[in-house]
């Protein structure tokens, strides 16, 4: 059927200005709502004949049954042998939630229940460091699933933020640590070692370096006051020197870069309190509703990923650019980007073969209305077409609803002017209207020329609220998992990151002993001029 995608774009021969104009009702027509989103999927090259297709090849995809077997607990992450379950992770007293049978939700009910408590604890000045001061700054130390989702939703959520105020190293640049470090006092601050398997190197390396901080300025005798484990590898935990009554567990089905509603979200559960942090949970939760309960022509995550499926298959497009204009989503490409492309980053499918189609595009974006005086200049004119996701609200928070209008009026003239453009004949009359001599607007028209017809989604929420940003994020979740099956990759698994961990293991004594002929000459030549240059 992905061929047959390819048929039907070579087949495509309208353009968005044609469709606008054959159909009045298409701004109305092609809109999909749900769990307190709106996702406009008008300006896209579609019509009733593709999508219908895009929803046939879905069909065939069995999605239905894969869907079942996701929120059923089955284990489809089958290369690691586990069951992909964040969906769980949302639950609440009354859902049900079974693996092999058996409920996780208590599990998880007391899991979070733990964290909160110590949450609680932490915001009321109850636990308190070595010296009996107050936690003022909670440093999460993490990295990939255990830093950017946390780190993402706490610049979002920042106006709810009434407790200890988060930090997060996550690069084992020691740059990053000492930077953050520089900024906070040995006995107020509390550190969260966030790490699902506790031996990824960066965070073993970046917390050890952060015990010393404590040891050097209070004593070693302070170090158990001052840190928490967020974990699922016990065993590392207390080897590590963190009693369990300070771990905060999940659970093997829980992916890393799923983990924000587990206890990887512990700093926000402490600076942004648990209220908070279940609003969080429960516009997730009914994106999830969402998903299951709406048809595809309806389904959000599922357009979201039809669209992609369309754009990577049908034209061989390579990108998508996810544009917020919400400065406070300013990590929110960065956050996606490891969502989609280790989710989806695959070249064989599910049965080991090699796939004979594109796979994930690259994600990337930066906040508007940044990202308007930088590379909008290349979406708007250049050869490599990028399909956008525009993201906005209607009320901003915190701040005056002028700015916010014209952040809106910016990213709504973005997508009219990807869409629609300006052609040659209507730029170079303008320039004649406004005085140019005729043989220089021509001279100049091209260069003034916009094609336009290019592609963009506009996902819009009545405001960036803990709830919004919940059932988001989880669109995005269920849209990866969506393309996944339709691309018959395991979503899942990530053994494109081992490679580089086992060569940096390997490489990093070269760094004492300056012998790398094990390694290329390449390789070889950079360490001998790497350690030549050392002072
Ligand atoms: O980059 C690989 C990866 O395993 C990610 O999938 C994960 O989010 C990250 O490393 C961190 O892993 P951990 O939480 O085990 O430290």
């Amino acid at each position: 059927m992905r061929d047959q995608l390819a048929i039907l774009a070579s087949q495509w021969n309208q353009s968005l200005k044609s469709l606008f104009e054959s159909d009045p009702n298409r701004g109305a027509r092609y809109v999909a709502e749900g769990a307190g989103l709106r996702l406009d999927f008008s300006k896209h090259w579609i019509d009733q004949t593709v999508l219908n297709a895009l929803v046939t090849m879905l069909d065939e995809c069995d999605f239905d049954t894969v869907r079942q077997q996701l929120f059923g607990g089955k284990r489809i992450n089958f290369t690691e042998n586990r069951s992909v379950f964040h969906p769980a992770l949302r639950a609440k007293s009354t859902d049900e939630f079974l693996i092999d049978g058996v409920s996780v939700v208590t599990d998880v009910l007391t899991a979070r229940g733990h964290a909160y408590a110590f949450a609680e604890d932490v915001r009321a000045g109850t636990c308190q460091g070595a010296s009996s001061k107050t936690f003022t700054d909670v440093v999460n130390i993490g990295i990939g699933g255990s830093d950017l989702g946390p780190l993402m939703v706490s610049e979002a959520l920042k106006p709810w933020i009434d407790g200890p105020k988060p930090h997060y190293v996550s690069n084992v640049d020691g740059a990053h640590l000492h930077d953050v470090l520089g900024e906070l006092e040995p006995e107020t601050t509390l550190f969260l070692i966030a790490s699902k398997t506790f031996t990824t190197q960066e965070t073993m390396h970046n917390a050890a370096k952060a015990q010393q901080w404590i040891a050097d300025a209070l004593g070693a005798d302070a170090i158990p006051h001052h840190f928490a484990a967020l974990s699922t590898n016990e065993e590392a935990v207390q080897a590590f020197g963190i009693a369990p009554e300070r771990m905060f567990g999940f659970w093997d089905w829980v992916g890393g870069r799923y983990s924000v509603w587990s206890t990887i979200g512990l700093s926000l559960m402490i600076s942004l309190g648990p209220d908070v942090f279940d609003r969080l949970l429960s516009g997730a939760r009914e994106m999830d509703h969402h998903f299951k309960e709406a048809p595809p022509e309806a389904n959000i995550p599922v357009l979201m990923a039809l669209l992609g499926v369309w754009y990577r298959n049908g034209f061989g497009l390579e990108t998508l650019a996810v544009l917020p204009y919400e400065q406070r989503l300013h990590r929110f490409s960065a956050y996606l980007q490891q969502m989609e492309m280790e989710s989806n980053g695959k070249r064989v499918d599910r049965d080991g073969e090699p796939v004979s189609y594109d796979t994930c595009p690259v994600i990337w974006g930066e906040p508007g209305t940044n990202g308007q005086h930088a590379f909008f200049q290349l979406l708007h004119q250049g050869t490599l077409i990028c399909p956008v996701d525009f993201i906005m609200s209607a009320n901003p928070v915190n701040t005056d609803l002028e700015s916010h209008q014209l952040l809106n009026a910016n990213c709504l003239a973005q997508s009219e002017s990807l869409a629609f453009g300006k052609g040659f004949e209507e730029v170079y009359r303008d320039m004649v209207d406004q005085g140019f001599a005729e043989s220089e607007a021509k001279r100049l028209a091209p260069h003034r020329t916009f094609p336009g017809n290019r592609p963009s989604s506009t996902i819009m929420i009545e405001q960036l609220t803990p709830e919004s940003l919940g059932a988001l994020i989880a669109a995005y979740e269920h849209k990866v998992f969506t393309q996944g099956v339709i691309w018959n990759v395991n979503s899942y698994d990530q053994w494109g990151v081992e490679l580089g961990k086992a060569q940096c293991n390997a490489l990093r004594p070269s760094f004492i002993s300056g012998d790398a002929t094990a390694f290329s000459t390449s390789t070889q030549e950079i360490l001998r001029w790497l350690l030549k240059n050392t002072h």
